[in-house]
């Protein structure tokens, strides 16, 4: 449903999106990450048609873009980073007013509107002036007009910013209930929100994508995937290390915290082939032959956190590192 091609945005000097290439088909989340900065919302205003690339195509639903604009536009729903809203308007007169500019009127209008305050939970605020309404409110005020042609493409800035933990629930399981049957793409600094609402993520870092993957895959890409975590106790815990590091497929074995409650250790896989082995069964069958006095053995599936780190620099740092 979304084609993005070697998307390129120039600023003046500054190149702000770097032949960026991407698709999302009808029924998945694709998240968007990258630090402040790095080029989501540049790409999200190219994806909606606010903003024309410099150089590289954008199809949606089959229709490009430069050529087939009208067609493309209409099939989208887009929930900007700072929402333009008109502040004296009720939230009921604005979303008539979106509905109309989307070319729905009278009773189709007035359906399309019920639905959306419905969906959005505005109902208690629909007769308030948008100026009087809190964050939150503002904000799922244009999440709701996003929504009103319910189109078949989303493309949503930060969708969960400014909401408090219980409207970010609810707003997460809405992307997660529409993404059955749309295509979405949404930016995020939340990496918990990828994994609860994103069947796939990219991230872009200075303008390039540096990564596209299941979020499961992206953090098996971390340094911490595949490592086992193993507590001992008893004299035996300090000559583990050794046994462990002997092990067939381990790199490394090292006292991670030693405590009352015992000593672990971090036993890390030697990647072969670009991939790591699984130690866990190993370094399980080790404590049984040897009768370890064991309470904790648990491979580590890796973080996103870690991952992204990895993959970007930090705006503070950028000019430093070039
Ligand atoms: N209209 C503009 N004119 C000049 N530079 C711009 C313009 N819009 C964005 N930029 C620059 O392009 C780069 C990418 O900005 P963009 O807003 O796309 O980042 P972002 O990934 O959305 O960041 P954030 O996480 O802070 O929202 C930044 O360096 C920004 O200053
Ligand atoms: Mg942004």
């Amino acid at each position: 449903m979304i084609a993005a091609n070697t998307l390129v945005k120039w600023f003046g000097a500054k190149l702000a999106v770097d032949a960026v290439s991407f698709t999302v088909a009808k029924g998945e989340v694709l998240g968007f990450l990258g630090p402040n900065g790095a080029g989501k919302s540049t790409t999200m205003r190219m994806l909606t048609g606010y903003l024309p690339p410099t150089s590289g195509t954008i199809s949606i639903g089959g229709h490009h873009l430069e050529d087939d604009g009208l067609a493309a536009r209409a099939l989208v729903g887009y929930l900007p980073e700072n929402a333009p809203v008109y502040p004296e308007m009720s939230v009921t007169g604005f979303l008539r007013f979106a509905a109309e500019a989307r070319g729905l009127w009278g009773k189709e209008r007035n359906l399309a509107v019920e639905r959306v305050i419905e969906t959005c939970f505005l109902e208690p605020i629909r007769r308030q002036t948008i100026e009087t309404l809190s964050k939150g409110y503002r904000h799922r005020t244009c999440l709701a007009q996003c929504l009103l042609h319910d189109p078949p493409v989303l493309v949503m800035d930060e969708p969960t910013d400014g909401l408090d933990p219980n409207q970010k629930h609810e707003v997460r399981n809405l992307i997660r209930r529409m993404g059955a049957d749309k295509a979405i793409i949404l930016s995020t600094h939340i990496l918990e929100e990828v994994d609860a609402v994103c069947s796939r993520a990219i991230v872009i870092d200075r303008g390039r994508l540096v990564a596209n993957g299941t979020p499961a895959e992206l953090r098996a890409r971390s340094a911490s995937a595949g490592q086992v975590r193993v507590r001992l106790q008893g004299p035996a815990a300090k000559e583990a290390a050794a046994a462990l590091r002997a092990l067939d497929g381990a790199a490394a074995a090292v006292v991670d915290a030693e405590s009352a409650a015992g000593i672990t250790l971090i036993v890390s896989p030697d990647p072969r082939d670009g991939r790591r082995p699984n130690l866990g069964p190993a370094v399980a069958a080790l404590v049984a032959a040897r009768h370890w006095t064991c309470d904790e053995l648990r491979v580590e599936e890796g973080r996103l956190d870690e991952f992204f780190r990895a993959v970007t620099v930090p705006d503070t740092k950028r000019e430093e590192k070039g």
